[in-house]
């Protein structure tokens, strides 16, 4: 058998490897299955795109759903969104075979005689260029008909759907909302991690979305639950690894899946069938990773202002910075001009180096936050004392 790290630090991974949230996937799966659509919210790199593909492989979606995932973080237009779902619906028909995958290119009218054929499979090939999709409305509309009448349902996740509301055409939500809401075939799961936005998106009575799903807001997963998954994990490959090493990971982390897995999936692997692994390993591990990451991390700050690097620096050692575009903020730590504070975290913002929970400002990439720390002097072992809650 080949060797797997229990770690994973990429999606799709296997049952077995994936720690708890038995009580989302239920929400989820009990939506779905309601025909009911949902948002589903966290900080960046929580497990949002993990439960979704862990709800998709749920006997009770997978068997019974067509289903599909589009990412739209990069896309800027009806156009792109459209190709993207096009794109995507037709991977999914076609993994049912050339057949299923034709009559969904036939179904699309708007853009018939635009799709080649697959010399090698002799089947049809999605290769039409984005500039083909000339009347995007028109096409998509096509495509949802088409999962419209169906005869298996379609449940279709868009991640970062934020997004619509950056696109070039100012009427998206309304647009996709009159769209969706009459499909009784196909149910949404709209995720993403601009709690600001997706939060007006679908609780402002203003806007178009709004009272039309239900919402899950994805926390951290429980402590207890991952260190009994990690310690697991080293057992059952003759290793070992302390409580109290992943707990102050843990807390370390402050529980965001995504580093305290990328950190683990280390020391497992520096740990030798037999080893033992305890806070020690866990540092070690840990600067290890930061120095890997050294270089990144220099270029990223090398490609901020001045005003933009002491800001993302004041919040990293501040973990948490509360109320950071207040004046007793900005002079205690001696940030200058409150217009200039203002414009650096709104370019933080944009570039996705932090993120931000009503009045609070965190960094996104909890190594990176370290990182800026232990430039600042304040190492590994400090902030792990400083976060520790035993
Ligand atoms: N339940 C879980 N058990 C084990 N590992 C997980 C679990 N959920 C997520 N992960 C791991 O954590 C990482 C981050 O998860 P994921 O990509 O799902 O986060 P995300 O919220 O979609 O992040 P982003 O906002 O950056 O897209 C993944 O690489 C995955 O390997
Ligand atoms: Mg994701």
């Amino acid at each position: 058998m080949q060797h797997v790290n229990p770690f994973y630090t990429t999606n799709n991974i296997p049952s077995r490897y994936f720690c708890d949230r038995a009580q989302e996937t239920e929400t989820l799966v009990r939506s779905v299955t309601n025909g009911n659509n949902m948002v589903l919210m966290s900080p960046r790199r929580m497990g949002k795109t993990g439960l979704i593909n862990h709800v998709f492989t749920d006997k009770r979606i997978g068997k019974e759903y067509n289903c599909c995932f589009i990412d739209i973080y990069d896309t800027s237009s009806l156009q792109e969104f459209t190709f993207r779902l096009g794109q995507e619906v037709f991977r999914r028909q076609s993994a049912g075979g050339i057949r299923k995958g034709a009559r969904f290119l036939e179904v699309l009218k708007s853009i018939r005689g635009e799709f080649s054929y697959d010399p090698a499979t002799l089947g049809p090939k999605f290769a039409l260029s984005l500039g083909q999709i000339q009347q995007p409305l028109r096409t998509l509309e096509e495509i949802l008909q088409f999962m419209e009448s169906s005869s298996k349902p379609w449940l279709v996740a868009i991640d970062e759907f934020q997004q619509i509301g950056k696109y070039d055409e100012k009427n998206m939500e309304a647009l996709l909302r009159t769209r969706f809401q009459r499909l009784a075939n196909v149910t949404f799961i709209y995720s993403g991690s601009e709690r600001h936005l997706l939060g007006q998106m679908f609780s402002s009575a203003a806007r178009p979305f709004y009272m039309s799903t239900g919402t899950l807001e994805l926390k951290p997963i429980d402590r207890d639950k991952y260190v009994e998954f990690a310690r697991r994990q080293f057992r059952n490959a003759g290793k070992s690894i302390t409580k109290d090493a992943v707990e102050g990971l843990y807390d370390l982390m402050e529980g965001y899946t995504f580093f305290m897995q990328k950190t683990l999936n280390e020391v497992f692997a520096s740990t030798e069938k037999g080893g033992d692994a305890g806070q020690i390993e866990v540092f070690a591990a840990m600067e290890y990773l930061l120095d890997t990451a050294d270089t990144t991390y220099r270029n990223i700050l090398a490609g901020l202002s001045k005003g933009q690097r002491t800001v993302l620096s004041t919040i990293a050692v501040d973990g948490h910075a509360e109320n950071i575009l207040s004046q007793s903020y900005i002079s205690r730590h001696y940030l200058g001009a409150a217009s200039s504070v203002q414009a650096a975290v709104r370019s933080l913002l944009a570039k996705q180096l932090i993120s931000r929970d009503a009045d609070t400002y965190f960094l996104d990439d909890k190594y990176l936050e370290l990182w800026i720390r232990r430039c600042y002097g304040i190492s590994l072992e400090e902030s792990w004392v400083e976060r520790w809650q035993d």
